[in-house]
């Protein structure tokens, strides 16, 4: 029997989505092809607010997290980190043999824009990466203070992964001045895994431009060259961009403002069902994340155990990530999922706890 996810990520996906992917297939050299990507594009242009470039990829996000780090990376890239994907970044950048350095915070703690500015004031740095909701941790950065802070560094490439976060509250790429935003489908788009979406500002061209050792797959170059022709370098995975072009449908008839608030509300709700049962956030208030809320075990309860009696019930739940596995638990609440859908979760969480009714 398959589980009913509320892992952050994948998260479940709507039956007409995956009818949607059942499409039959057509060559990506295919005019029906072009107008495909061309009208997915614009139709993503639109959630992310951007005029500029929106490239499609067929990876998973830390593909694309890679080639930004080989395209716009120069002379030295700050990484801020504030949890396991953000740390996994730095690693990126180091593996791909860039000079980097970590600026680290606390697990729990968002990047701040005060850190941000007094790094990027040092002048060593041509570009910066920040993941703005870390979901190992469930931590929302506060991206426009941050998004101010980097106007005072226009040399300075602004990356931003949105991974678990785009399309559940407003992100405007451009007003934010973001260089490149990066995120892959299966967390808040709620979409199968193996398609990422990036875009690039002039900007980002402009440096990738310059830039030895971009290699292939990845390359902006490539990306944009082909975007002319509403195509892409290689050939990609088209069965997940008519998924795409299908959610967007369902997104745009729910309406952005309408999809923004089921988050909020959801948010609110697994907040309040935790706090109420005397277990503490992770994150300060402030920054708890809209997409996921991650939650200490500050009853000491045997999440283990938990997790596999609601594996039993036909529920995928989790128990904390990386160093703090145990200590926390992280339920999702993104994509197409509903109130309805959490309230499910607690009230199989009660049936087999009932002291958490
Ligand atoms: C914020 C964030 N960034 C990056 C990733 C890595 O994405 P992928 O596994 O698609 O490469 C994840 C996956 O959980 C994530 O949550």
């Amino acid at each position: 029997m398959y589980k009913k996810l509320f892992i952050p990520g994948p998260v479940p996906v709507h039956p007409e989505i995956l009818a949607a992917m059942a499409t039959p297939m057509i060559g990506h050299r295919m005019k029906e092809y072009a107008e495909l990507h061309a009208r997915v594009t614009s139709g993503l242009q639109k959630i992310l607010f951007t005029e500029g470039k929106v490239f499609l990829a067929t990876s998973s996000a830390f593909g694309v997290m890679e080639g930004a780090i080989r395209n716009l990376v120069g002379r030295r890239c700050a990484n801020f980190c504030n949890g396991a994907f953000s740390d996994k970044w730095h690693d990126v950048a180091r593996r791909c043999g860039k000079k980097a350095d970590a600026v680290r915070f606390d697990w729990g703690k968002p990047v701040t824009p005060e850190v941000v500015e007094q790094t990027l004031s040092t002048g060593l740095y041509d570009s910066m990466t920040m993941i703005h909701n870390e979901t190992s941790t469930g931590v929302m950065s506060p991206l426009p203070e941050i998004a101010e802070v980097m106007r005072k560094f226009p040399d300075v490439m602004f990356i931003v992964d949105t991974v678990s976060s785009m399309s559940a509250l407003k992100i405007p790429v451009d007003e934010l001045g973001i260089d490149s935003c990066i995120f892959g489908v299966q967390k808040a788009f709620a979409l199968p895994p193996g398609l990422t979406v990036f875009t690039a500002s002039e900007k980002a061209l402009q440096r990738a431009k310059t830039m030895e050792g971009r290699g292939y797959y990845f390359d902006y170059m490539e990306f944009a060259a082909n975007d002319a022709k509403h195509n892409t370098p290689s050939t990609p995975c088209i069965s997940l961009i008519f998924a795409m072009d299908r959610q967007l449908e369902r997104i745009f008839a729910e309406g952005l403002e309408a999809r923004w608030a089921r988050h909020r509300t959801m948010a609110e709700y697994v907040r309040q069902w935790a706090t109420d049962r005397g277990f503490g956030l992770f994150p300060d208030h402030k920054y708890c994340s809209l997409t996921l809320t991650c939650a200490r075990n500050s009853r000491g309860i045997d999440l283990d155990g938990l997790k596999k009696k609601l594996a039993e019930k036909g529920f995928a739940f989790d128990d904390g990530y990386g160093k703090i596995k145990g200590e926390t638990f992280r339920i999702a609440h993104m994509g197409d999922m509903t109130r309805d859908d959490l309230a499910e979760l607690f009230a199989a969480i009660t049936s087999i706890m009932p002291e958490l009714a």
